[in-house]
């Protein structure tokens, strides 16, 4: 009879957890490999020169945290800063290099571990790595025979920099024939790959937005009256971070009553008082990828019959505008839709008079409507790929796309053209949408959102969410 030893089985154990480790490890080395190549296949041909974000001095000898750049991380899955990933494509092969801060035991003691070059092909599965230090020793012969470079408007960037002085010695060289002379824009590229999202991105947008979910719940289960915008922000970025969230996807806004009329009201200062309204539009990152909702709740938990009259009213409006969204339609359709359906509600409340079509036609509502009915969302709050192609069509949805829908009206308290009962109010519903072949699904619909869900929210008790 054979017998395992329990040291043999410990080390078959091991064996295998590391074997797993591997696979997951690899399949996800591979995600960005295949982005890599998906980049790759679109270049003509030439260098495509990618930096990664810096660390920003924020006073003196302390800096921002830091965010890896966003096409940067989709192409290298790396959130290291000062690097810079190549892509280059010829007749005879395509292969991808990165630069990276090569390993310094001094600094790695006061700041953590870095990648290294060594480890750099084995772990990110680039083809090869060098030393960030030696860019410009290496540059030469990675760019010439190459004519054409694309890049993207990193005005000031030194690695740019670099490859400009590199790229002008080459064509000024007696010896080199051909050398970059034609600089096309990169991200047209990568903004369009950005915009189908993977199943993996799709997931980890969901898992932001379910992070989201609990801080805006526990916001509207706070009891606000008296308190400062700037305590129920602390709560909700605090159930961002407990939750692992490393970073917030903007500067969240908590805007009680008249301030919800300042679009971007970042500063979260005033006093939050019984009666009004407070619109919060707040979103955490998971893993780089955003979420963005905004909800509009009454401060002391009930809703105002004029609150009321308009909140349900701006989120029919809402409702209707998403209920469009299908692979086929356009963001055009959607905004047009938006202002029309607005539009209606101003006159419904007395907010605006005259013909509808007129108003429309004059973009009237512009006054109290000013912006767009949402953005693509992603990597980036609001993800770069042009609502148009360049032939100037409108682009059209596809599944796999996500965006907002942010309807809203701001109505200032001191516009005495609009009804003494709906002055101070700014109601903005803000909800995150995949596009997907049936139509559309709501990423964030369990996010209470109608007058009921919301007073009901309100007398929860806030720490069930913490
Ligand atoms: N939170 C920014 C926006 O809604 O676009
Ligand atoms: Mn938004
Ligand atoms: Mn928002």
């Amino acid at each position: 009879m054979f017998f395992l030893s329990p040291w043999v089985i410990s080390n078959k154990y091991k064996l295998f957890v590391l074997y797993l480790a591997y696979i997951g490890y690899n399949k996800c080395m591979k995600i960005y490999k295949n982005r890599r190549n998906k980049v790759l296949k679109q270049m003509v041909s030439g260098v495509a020169v990618l930096p990664s974000a810096f660390m920003q001095v924020r006073s003196n000898d302390t800096e921002f945290p830091f965010r890896q750049e966003s096409n940067f991380y989709y192409l290298s899955g790396f959130n290291e800063p000062e690097a810079l990933l190549l892509l280059c494509k010829s007749d005879k092969e395509s292969k991808s290099i990165l630069f990276l801060r090569k390993s310094n035991p001094e600094m790695e003691m006061w700041i953590g571990k870095f990648l290294g070059v060594e480890a750099a092909c084995a772990v990110l599965g680039v083809d090869e790595a060098y030393d960030i230090n030696e860019l410009e020793i290496h540059l030469p012969k990675l760019l010439e025979n190459h004519e054409r470079l694309y890049v993207d408007n990193f005005s000031q960037h030194k690695y740019i920099e670099s490859v400009k002085k590199v790229s002008n010695a080459l064509f000024n060289s007696r010896t080199v024939s051909i050398s970059p002379r034609t600089f096309l824009h990169l991200n047209t590229i990568i903004e369009k790959l950005r915009l189908i999202k993977e199943p993996q991105e799709i997931q980890k947008i969901k898992k932001a937005i379910s992070i989201t979910q609990k801080a805006h719940h526990a916001s509207m289960a706070m009891r606000c009256a008296g308190k400062k915008e700037y305590e129920v922000q602390a709560m909700i970025e605090y159930i961002f971070k407990k939750e692992g969230s490393s970073h917030d996807a903007y500067e969240s806004i908590v805007a009680g009553g008249n301030n919800a009329n300042t679009l971007h009201y970042i500063k979260n200062s005033d006093t939050l008082k019984e009666g009004d309204l407070m619109l919060i539009d707040a979103g955490c990152e998971w893993d780089y990828y955003a979420s963005d909702i905004t909800r509009t709740t009454p401060v002391s938990g009930t809703f105002s019959e004029a609150q009321k009259a308009l909140y349900n009213r701006i989120l029919k409006a809402q409702q209707e505008i998403i209920s469009l969204i299908k692979p086929g339609i356009t963001k055009q359709l959607l905004q047009d839709r938006s202002e029309e359906l607005l539009t209606q509600v101003m006159l419904d409340l007395g907010i605006l008079s005259g013909p509808i079509e007129k108003l429309v036609e004059e973009k009237t509502f512009k006054k109290y409507y000013p912006h767009g009915i949402g953005h693509w969302m992603g990597l980036d709050v609001h993800d770069t790929c042009p609502y148009k192609n360049e032939d100037g069509s409108d682009l059209v949805f596809e599944a796999g796309m996500v965006l907002t829908i942010e309807p809203a009206l701001y109505l200032p308290l001191d516009d005495k053209d609009i009804p003494k009962e709906f002055r101070g109010i700014g109601i903005r519903i803000e909800d995150n949408i995949l596009v997907t072949q049936e139509g559309y699904e709501n990423l964030s619909y369990k996010i209470a959102k109608t007058v009921d869900e919301i007073e009901a929210m309100c007398k929860r008790d806030y720490k069930d969410f913490l």
